[in-house]
């Protein structure tokens, strides 16, 4: 098990690595808004808490991850990446949006996440598939982020109207300070006018983040071709 150590940043407390695991009714909200082709790649998968839910749904998920969390390869840095794994077409995650993680990549979160999302939109592009972020929502309002995302002709912005409580400690639990939303791309599909906003509610109560499957369902853990492999 991977130590988590915390990080007082602003008052914030934030986790070594930004393991923030992803709640189950988040992913099912994607789930519910874009229609996903599989099988799909998890590059930062923790353990395992979105590609789970994709798995429940009938996706395969190829999950990967630079920490060894207990699920999926490990060792793998998405931004030594140079195309997706064999096979898959679309990339979902819940990016590392801190400090760069604990290689400890300079700079700021958002100015991380911007490159964390031109690298994904590279990959995905170049595989004309798919691409699903979990991103604050305030994030895409960024005059670059914007430039990106529009460049890029994001397809549509899936607004979680209900906050995320990221740790789950039965009653002392908090519900997070911000809206959370998917971005979503879609490189094969024919250009439309715009970004469409559409929302997603989510359950009235916060479920357990774990959906009801292991590791061992999982088809596939191929690993992405790097830099390195030319
Ligand atoms: C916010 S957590 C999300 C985990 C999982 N995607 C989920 O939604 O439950 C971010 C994850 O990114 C991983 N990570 C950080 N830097 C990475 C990198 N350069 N390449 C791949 N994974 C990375 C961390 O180890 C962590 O598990």
């Amino acid at each position: 098990m991977t130590k988590v150590r915390p990080v007082h940043e602003s008052g914030f407390e934030r986790v070594e690595g930004d393991f923030y695991p992803t709640p189950v009714w988040v992913t099912e909200c994607l789930l519910s808004k874009a229609a996903l082709r599989g099988p799909v790649w998890e590059p930062c998968c923790g353990d395992g808490a979105i590609a789970k839910v994709l798995t429940a749904a009938g996706h395969e998920v190829v999950a990967t991850d630079l920490a060894d969390r207990g699920f999926g390869a490990a060792g793998i840095d998405f931004f030594a990446t140079s195309q997706m794994p064999e096979g898959c077409r679309t990339l979902v995650t819940n990016p590392p949006y801190g400090d760069g993680g604990f290689r400890g990549r300079a700079g700021k979160a958002a100015a991380n996440m911007l490159g964390f999302t031109e690298h994904a939109i590279r990959l995905a592009r170049q595989a004309e598939g798919q691409l699903a972020l979990l991103v604050r929502f305030q994030w895409i309002a960024g005059k670059r982020v914007a430039s990106l995302l529009t460049e890029a002709k994001m397809h549509s912005a899936i607004v979680l109207t209900r906050r995320i409580r990221w740790f789950d400690n039965g009653g002392d639990s908090k519900t997070g300070q911000h809206h959370h939303a998917w971005i979503f791309f879609d490189f094969a599909a024919p250009p439309i006018g715009g970004p469409s906003l559409v929302f997603a509610d989510g359950p009235d109560v916060q479920r357990d983040r774990r959906a009801p499957l292991d590791q061992s369902v999982l088809p596939l853990f191929g690993r992405p071709s790097t830099d390195a492999d030319g």
